[in-house]
């Protein structure tokens, strides 16, 4: 199983809208996929997804409920580890119960791919959780506090994880190229001050039907296949399932077994 991990250092910038639609996308193409529902605080994925969430996570650390209890099949053939809408504990796990929650998940073996939709910020639980991934896109949008905060957040990672294999993913631009000049900028503070390069993957431009889609509780890349978002998701589905799998080096991975 290959874990796709999606973070940002500012909320609010896309990573739920990116998180889902590539799920979505990534099943369209037949593959087995899961989304874990990492904003473990402030769930909306299910949402996005249209799926009625009864379980979520808190049931699982509480002992009342095995993980498979939990997971929904959505309607778009995405499966959901739903995580806790408005439950301030479970924004807050020690470090011995996020490594509990990524054991279990890693044990799921009817899965080709998961995709984790973590929190922002830089809290201890959101960048553990996103250095256990495979793959690690870091969402930015172009503006100074986003900017500064991916910067802060990759610093973060580098320090505490040795981290340097993040894949900047710029969001709601206006063109491919604009993405491609946030990332020639950043690259170069990274290299300046970290002595780090800072990869990338491809931008995400800005989608006026991307609300419509949330009203309707479909996800934008089966409502509008050829629209902007649905383009670049696409774009960034071939780039994931091109690039070779090399396991979170981390020293935490969902795949203990194989380190
Ligand atoms: N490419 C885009 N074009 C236009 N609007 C977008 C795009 N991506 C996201 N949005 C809008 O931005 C808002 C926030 O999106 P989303 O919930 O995906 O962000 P988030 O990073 O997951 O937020 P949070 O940090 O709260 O989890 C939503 O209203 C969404 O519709
Ligand atoms: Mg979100």
């Amino acid at each position: 199983m290959k874990v796709i991990g999606i973070t940002s250092g500012k909320g609010g910038v896309g990573k739920t809208t990116v998180a889902v639609n590539l799920a979505v996308e990534l099943a369209n193409r037949g593959l087995r996929v899961a989304l874990l529902d990492g904003d473990l605080g402030l769930s909306n994925a299910q949402i996005l997804l249209n799926a009625r969430v009864e379980y979520t996570y808190a049931h699982v650390l509480a002992g009342v409920k095995s993980l498979a209890d939990i997971i929904v099949e959505s309607q778009h053939g995405v499966k959901l580890i739903p995580g806790s809408s408005g439950s301030t504990a479970l924004s807050s796990l020690t470090r011995l119960q996020l490594l509990g929650l990524i054991h279990a998940v890693s044990e799921l073996d009817d899965c080709d791919l998961l995709v984790v939709d973590t929190a922002a910020g830089i809290s201890d639980n959101v960048t553990f959780l996103f250095a256990a991934c495979d793959t690690k896109l870091l969402l930015i949008q172009n503006e100074p506090a986003s900017i500064a905060d991916a910067y802060a957040t990759f610093k973060v990672l580098q320090h505490e994880y040795n981290l340097s294999d993040v894949k900047l993913t710029p969001v709601r631009v206006g063109s491919q190229q604009e993405a491609k000049s946030i990332h020639g900028k950043i690259d170069g503070v990274t290299s300046k001050f970290l002595g780090l390069r800072l990869g990338y993957s491809t931008g995400i431009r800005t989608d006026k039907d991307i609300l419509e889609a949330a009203r309707q509780g479909v996800p934008a890349v089966n409502l509008f296949p050829n629209g902007n978002l649905s383009q670049d998701i696409k774009s960034l589905a071939d780039m994931l399932l091109q690039e070779d799998v090399t396991e979170s080096d981390a020293g935490v991975t969902f795949a203990p077994g194989n380190k």
